[in-house]
């Protein structure tokens, strides 16, 4: 039987296209949230102060291993740190949660576009003529996602018992006292939002996928296999939710204990 022969794949110049939609629209909405959120967050992590109101503790700075609040699991930051390293209790930590997400696979799609135009967009010129992949250096190094993903699926644990120390209020007396805040709220609706985008990880949902060529067969590890099936489906909604709440749940502290806003304590 002949075959109609199919039509040569043309090669565009960088940036040429046919489209005639806003194609740039959400590169450029990406480029502009994500790189706010990196200099906000650089900022608040460099700042080392304001990140602990009462039992509310800054999810940049959680957890707090050495530091000048309560939180401080070994009290304040050790001798033998040089004077000279800058030093926050977040600069420890955030590397985990920061290169869970830069590594993220949705975030590389999104960000490859916006930042270098790799490609621009559908159907859009891009600046190679050849693709490689990301299995030389330097891309190679996104492979450590899996590695990142354990890490953060400790820091959901370590976010919710922070939510639960956030129901626990020193009273005048030097006891504690059951009682929520707004910032209570905040902080759930925080590590609620990054469980959803940390269990619907493609790595997570990997690695609880059964054996080789095998779904899972046991009720726990199908279970499992579907709930993060089910918010991978939503991985891109999760991915930015997480980056705001994150960041306004900071916001929200850091203008508590500066006294800029005052929390409302509901109970
Ligand atoms: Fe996005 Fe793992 S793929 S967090």
């Amino acid at each position: 039987m002949s075959q109609a022969a199919l039509p040569r794949r043309r090669l565009r110049v960088f940036m040429q296209t046919e489209r005639k939609d806003a194609w740039w629209a959400p590169q450029l909405l990406t480029f502009v949230v994500f790189s706010s959120f990196i200099v906000y967050a650089t900022w608040a992590a460099f700042q080392g102060e304001f990140y602990a109101h009462g039992p509310y503790l800054s999810p940049f700075y959680a957890p707090e291993l050495w530091g000048t609040s309560h939180h401080a699991w070994f009290g304040p930051p050790p001798d033998w740190i040089p004077s000279w390293i800058p030093f926050t209790p977040a600069l420890l930590i955030l590397p985990f949660p920061g290169g869970f997400r830069f590594t993220c696979y949705y975030y590389r799609g999104a960000y490859y576009k916006a930042f270098w135009q790799d490609p621009p967009g559908c159907t859009v010129g891009e600046p190679r003529k050849s693709y490689l992949g990301e299995n030389s250096l330097p891309l190679i190094f996104q492979n450590v996602h899996r590695y990142f993903m354990y890490a953060a699926v400790v820091f959901i644990g370590l976010l919710s018992y922070d939510v639960w120390l956030a129901l626990w209020w020193e009273t005048p007396g030097g006891g504690t006292q059951f009682g929520m805040g707004v910032g209570t709220i905040i902080m759930f609706v925080n590590v609620c939002l990054l469980a959803s985008y940390t269990f619907g990880c493609h790595s997570l949902r990997h690695l609880v996928g059964g054996s080789k060529d095998t779904l899972p067969k046991g009720a726990v590890g199908k279970a499992c296999y579907d709930g993060c099936s089910k918010l991978n489906t939503k991985h891109q909604l999760f991915a930015w939710a997480s980056l705001f709440s994150v960041a306004l749940t900071d916001l929200y502290i850091r203008l508590c204990a500066m006294d800029v806003i005052t929390d409302i304590r509901l109970f």
